[in-house]
C-alpha cells in the first residue's frame, strides 16, 4: 500500500496551470462513441488515467484500431463490433461499466463486463433493471445488482423512463440504448446531470432533444455517426483540488487554464465562491461545450455555508469541499447527497473519517453530514481507496502534514497530481 506524507508549506504560491487532468467523463464517451462512426476519430488530450486507458481497451476488445502517441488518439472503429473472446474489464470505473451496458446491449454478440473490487460493489441495478425492461438480455450478481454484468446484446425496444436518480451514467446508459432501438425513446430526469454525452453525441450527427415538457427525446440511429474531432478540455473536479488549496492558503492563486466550463460541472466552484474566494470564469471557446480558464484567489477566512441544491453537479467535488469547510467560520451543512454513498468508495463515512482524525467536530446524516470549521491537526488518514478522498486530504496536508494511506488510486483520474501538488509543497 503506498502512503504519502504531504509537508505543511509556510509559503503562499501563484501559479497559472497548464497540467490539470484531461475531462475523466469527455475522454470515457470520446472512446465509447467513437464506435458509433464508421471513420477515424481523432481525439486530443485523451485522460492517461488508469480508468479512462480501461475504457480505450475495451474498444480495442471490441475491434477498433487505436493508434496512440501520448495523449493523442486516433480509433478507427471496426465494420462490425467483435464479439471479445476475453471479459471488459472497467477497472475502478462506474462511468465504463455503466455507458458500455447501455452501448453494448444493442449489439449482437455475448459481453462480459467487470471491474475492481470497488467497482464490483457499486449498484448496478440502475442500468440493468431500466435496460432489461427494454427487452436487453443483462444479468449480473445478486440477479443483477452487482458487476460482473453478463450482456446477450441484441433488439431493443423503444422506451418511456423516468429515473428517480439525476445521474449522467443511467441517463447515457439510456441514451446509447434508444440509439439502438427501433423507435423514438423518451428519458426523463427530475434535475438536470451531466450533459456531455448529449452535446457530443449531437455534434456528432445525433438527434437527442430536450423537450419543452422535460423529456429528452432520442432519434434512433440511421447511419453511422460522424467521427470525433475533439481536444479535451482540462477536467474541473481535479482542477477543483488545487481551487481549494488557493481559497485556503494566504496570498496564494492559481489559474486553471482550458477547463470545461459547462454548467453542470462547475458549480463547486460557485459553492467556494459563495465561502468568500475570489472566483472568474473567463470563457474562452466552444468545442462541444464552453471552456476556458478559471481563476482562484485566497480572499480572507471562508465562511461556511450549506450546500442542498443541484447535488449533482457538485457531487464529485463534496470531498474536496469538506476540507474548505473543515476550515471555514462556522457550521456547514450538505444535505441530499445520499449518492455521495455509492461513489468510489461511501464518500460520507470516508470524509467524516478523515476529518475526524483531523481533529475537527462533524455529524453524520444518511443523506450529508456538518462540519464544524476549525483547525487541522496533523494526520494519519485513510483513501478507502478512493481517489477523490486521498487528494482531498493531500491538499488539506499543504495547511497541516497530512500521512495518506493507499494513494495508488489516484491514478485512475490524475496520475500527475502529485507533480502539481510538489510545486506547493514538499511530498514524500
Ligand atoms: C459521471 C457521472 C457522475 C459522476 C462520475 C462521472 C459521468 O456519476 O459522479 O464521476 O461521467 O457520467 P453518476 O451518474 O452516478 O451521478
Amino acid at each position: 500500500m503506498r502512503v504519502v506524507k504531504v509537508f505543511k508549506s509556510y509559503k503562499p504560491f501563484n501559479l497559472e496551470c497548464d497540467s490539470i487532468a484531461p475531462d475523466k467523463s469527455i475522454s470515457h464517451r470520446c472512446a465509447i462513441f467513437s464506435l458509433f462512426s464508421d471513420k477515424t476519430s481523432i481525439i486530443n488530450n485523451f485522460l492517461l488515467g488508469e480508468d479512462t486507458l480501461a475504457s480505450l481497451s475495451i474498444v480495442e476488445q471490441l475491434g477498433a484500431k487505436v493508434n496512440r502517441d501520448k495523449s493523442h488518439i486516433e480509433i478507427t472503429p471496426p465494420k462490425e463490433l467483435i464479439e471479445p473472446d476475453d471479459i471488459l474489464d472497467c477497472g475502478n470505473a462506474g462511468t465504463g461499466m455503466r455507458l458500455y451496458s447501455g452501448f453494448l446491449a444493442g449489439f449482437e454478440g455475448l459481453f462480459i463486463l467487470t471491474g475492481d473490487k470497488y467497482l464490483r460493489e457499486r449498484p448496478m441495478g440502475r442500468v440493468i433493471n431500466p435496460l432489461r425492461d427494454i427487452g436487453a438480455r443483462i444479468d449480473g450478481r445478486l440477479n443483477g445488482s452487482l458487476a460482473p454484468i453478463v450482456i446477450r446484446g441484441g433488439k431493443l425496444k423503444p422506451f418511456r423512463y423516468k429515473s428517480s436518480i439525476a445521474s449522467a451514467q443511467v441517463k447515457s446508459a439510456l441514451i446509447l440504448a434508444g440509439l439502438k432501438a427501433c423507435s423514438k425513446s423518451y428519458y426523463r430526469e427530475d434535475k438536470l446531470s451531466r450533459d456531455h454525452t448529449e452535446r457530443m453525441l449531437n455534434g456528432m450527427g445525433a438527434n437527442i432533444t430536450l423537450l419543452n415538457n422535460g423529456w429528452l427525446e432520442i432519434k434512433p440511429l440511421k447511419k453511422p455517426l460522424k467521427p470525433l474531432n475533439i481536444k479535451v478540455p482540462a477536467d474541473p473536479s481535479s482542477g477543483f483540488f488545487f481551487a481549494v488549496a488557493s481559497a485556503i492558503i494566504p496570498n496564494s492563486s492559481i489559474v486553471l487554464k482550458d477547463v470545461t466550463l459547462n454548467a453542470t460541472r462547475i458549480e463547486a466552484y460557485k459553492v467556494l465562491k459563495g465561502m468568500g474566494a475570489d472566483i472568474e470564469f473567463i470563457e474562452k471557446e466552444n468545442i462541444y461545450e464552453p471552456i476556458g480558464d478559471i481563476s482562484i484567489k485566497y480572499n480572507g477566512e471562508l465562511k461556511a455555508i450549506t450546500v442542498s441544491k443541484n447535488i449533482a453537479w457538485l457531487i464529485d467535488e463534496l470531498p474536496a469541499l469538506a476540507i474548505a469547510m473543515a476550515v471555514a467560520k462556522g457550521k456547514s451543512v450538505v444535505k441530499n447527497a445520499k449518492e455521495l454513498r455509492v461513489k468510489e468508495s461511501d464518500r460520507i463515512s470516508s470524509i467524516l473519517d478523515g476529518l475526524n482524525r483531523c481533529g475537527i467536530n462533524t455529524s453524520e446524516r444518511d443523506d450529508g453530514y456538518d462540519i464544524i470549521g476549525g483547525e487541522l491537526k496533523s494526520a494519519r488518514v485513510n483513501s478507502y481507496g478512493d481517489h477523490r478522498v486521498a487528494m482531498s486530504f493531500a491538499i488539506a496536508g499543504i495547511l497541516s502534514s497530512m500521512e495518506i494511506e493507499d494513494v495508488a488510486c489516484i491514478d485512475t483520474s490524475f496520475p500527475n497530481f502529485f507533480e502539481i501538488l510538489s510545486e506547493i509543497t514538499k511530498i514524500q
